[in-house]
């Protein structure tokens, strides 16, 4: 990773930045967010969704999640209506811009208050964020989706160190996978990604494929990665001021 999360909110340059290097933006997701001008700018689609919540806290971060992913997508699109973008979604399950005609690509991820999402002119890629107190079944899921590289690695580890280092694991097989839209089938010990942490600046990984995978700067709390097609620059990662 290059540097740490910028408190800014270039508005102005945002369209055009994100055809030289991906932006990630970082958004702390407040629960008393579903508020009727938030909840007016989601489609059909994502009403229906929201309503299938049952915990208001979950139905919150979801209306306050897909509010501000629109808000970003307007700003990058040239400051349409956020209401109107029209968004597909692909054979497993990865979003896309469907109107107005783009080349611009995305992805986010959400866990807890934590929202990120990820931006890109002509570049595909996957951003994963995780909750480090995640409750988890260790040994045994990392016996499961660990490569036999990692695991050796990961095995190898102090004991209290382990849990992160999983979350970092993930987060980076995740964000790969997000990438090339394949979701979870597409095979979480497919990605050889480590677990250990970044020691250098630029890209952790780049794979034969060509997808580079950067670690996100540290989150209060959650771990982030993210994965993307052709590599290119290094992603500018910022925090969404309210
Ligand atoms: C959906 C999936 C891609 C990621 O799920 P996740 O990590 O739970 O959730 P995230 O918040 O990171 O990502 C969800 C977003 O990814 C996007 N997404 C869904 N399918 C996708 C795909 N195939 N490719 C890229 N993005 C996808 C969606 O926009 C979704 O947001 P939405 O719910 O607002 O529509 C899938 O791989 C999955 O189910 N993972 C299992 C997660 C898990 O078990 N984690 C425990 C171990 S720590």
């Amino acid at each position: 990773m290059s540097q740490g999360w910028l408190a800014a909110f270039p508005e102005d340059e945002a369209a055009d930045a994100a055809t030289r290097a991906p932006h990630v933006w970082s958004v702390a997701l407040a629960t008393d967010e579903t508020n009727a001008s938030s909840h007016a700018l989601l489609s059909a689609d994502e009403r229906e969704r929201a309503s299938r919540f049952q915990l208001p806290l979950h139905r919150a971060r979801f209306v306050a999640a897909r509010a501000y992913l629109r808000r970003l997508l307007a700003i990058y699109l040239g400051g349409v209506d956020p209401a109107t973008i029209v968004l597909r979604v692909g054979d497993h399950g990865k979003p896309a811009i469907a109107a107005p005609a783009t080349s611009l690509r995305f992805n986010l991820s959400h866990a807890g208050d934590h929202l990120l999402v990820a931006l890109s002119h002509g570049a595909e890629l996957g951003v994963d964020v995780e909750r480090l107190d995640r409750p988890l079944d260790l040994p045994a899921l990392a016996a499961r989706v660990m490569t036999q590289a990692e695991h050796a690695e990961w095995t190898a580890l102090p004991r209290d160190d382990q849990h992160a280092a999983f979350i970092r694991c993930w987060v980076r097989k995740e964000a790969c996978l997000k990438a090339t839209g394949e979701g979870i089938a597409g095979g979480l010990n497919r990605w050889n990604v480590g677990c250990g942490v970044q020691a250098r600046d630029g890209p952790y990984r780049r794979f034969a494929d060509g997808i580079a995978l950067w670690d996100a700067p540290p989150l209060v709390g959650a771990a982030a990665a993210l994965a993307v097609s052709g590599g290119g620059l290094a992603p500018r990662w910022m925090r969404w001021m309210r």
